[in-house]
């Protein structure tokens, strides 16, 4: 019992026992946490990454207000059984535009991360609409209302501005014509040119006419 310094001591005041353990808890999250702000790797985007232009950036305001998240990740994990089914796992660097990321933690529905070019826009039109007209035992809900709503091409303009004072590259010309890029588009366009876009440069496509469509 003697001889341990002042830790009997300590153990017997426990609201004094409780605040020493908030502090020491404090020091190690801080020290696990700060320097992942400073890394290259956490903070730096992936060679080639742009941030969304402005109809891919609609379109993710689309996936995030209409809770697409709720069954969906973005988030390849680091197993094979991950990589045979959805390409390269995820890394910090490839989210560096997304303000809030939108890596999920259910799967009721496929991790939608390298989704990008697997089907046609058609395919993603029919399947919106309606998922049992091409995946029949789908329980994913359809969503046909946004067919009928057209994207407000000031505020995209507006946020462009704003996540530029963020951080994003975005440019004068990227921001001047971005009113021009949606115009007349409505939010299911919005919507198929953010799914069209996930992953690509991750999996290494290009460009939407660069890829095989795959017709299921
Ligand atoms: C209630 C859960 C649920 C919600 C909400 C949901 N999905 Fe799904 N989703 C699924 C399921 C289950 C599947 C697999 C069956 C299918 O393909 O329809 C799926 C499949 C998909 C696929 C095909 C993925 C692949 O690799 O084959 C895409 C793309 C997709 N969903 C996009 C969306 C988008 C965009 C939204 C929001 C507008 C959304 N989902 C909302 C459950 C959901």
């Amino acid at each position: 019992m003697a001889g341990s310094g002042g830790h009997d001591w300590i153990e017997r005041n426990i609201g004094l026992m409780a605040v020493l353990i908030i502090i020491v808890v404090s020091i190690g999250g801080l020290v696990e946490i700060v320097p992942l702000m400073f890394l290259n790797e956490t903070t730096k985007p992936v060679p080639g990454l742009k941030p969304y232009p402005a109809l891919q950036l609609a379109g993710r305001d689309v996936y995030v207000s209409e809770g697409c998240y709720v069954c969906h990740s973005q988030m390849v994990r680091r197993f094979w059984t991950e990589t045979e089914r959805y390409g390269p796992y995820g890394i910090a660097g490839e989210y560096v535009y997304d303000r809030p990321f939108q890596w999920g933690s259910k799967r009721t529905g496929p991790d939608l991360s390298r989704v990008g070019g697997r089907y046609s826009d058609a395919w993603h039109l029919a399947h919106l609409r309606n998922p049992r007209d091409v995946v029949p035992e789908s329980v994913m809900p359809g969503y046909p209302w946004l067919e009928r709503r057209k994207v407000d091409g000031k505020l995209v303009t507006r946020k462009m501005r704003v996540l530029r004072k963020l951080g994003d590259p975005y440019t004068d010309e990227d921001i001047a014509k971005a009113a021009q890029a949606v115009a007349g588009k409505t939010e299911m366009d919005a919507l198929i040119a953010y799914l069209q876009g996930l992953g690509r440069v991750m999996t290494g496509q290009q460009s939407p006419q660069q890829t095989a469509q795959v017709q299921p």
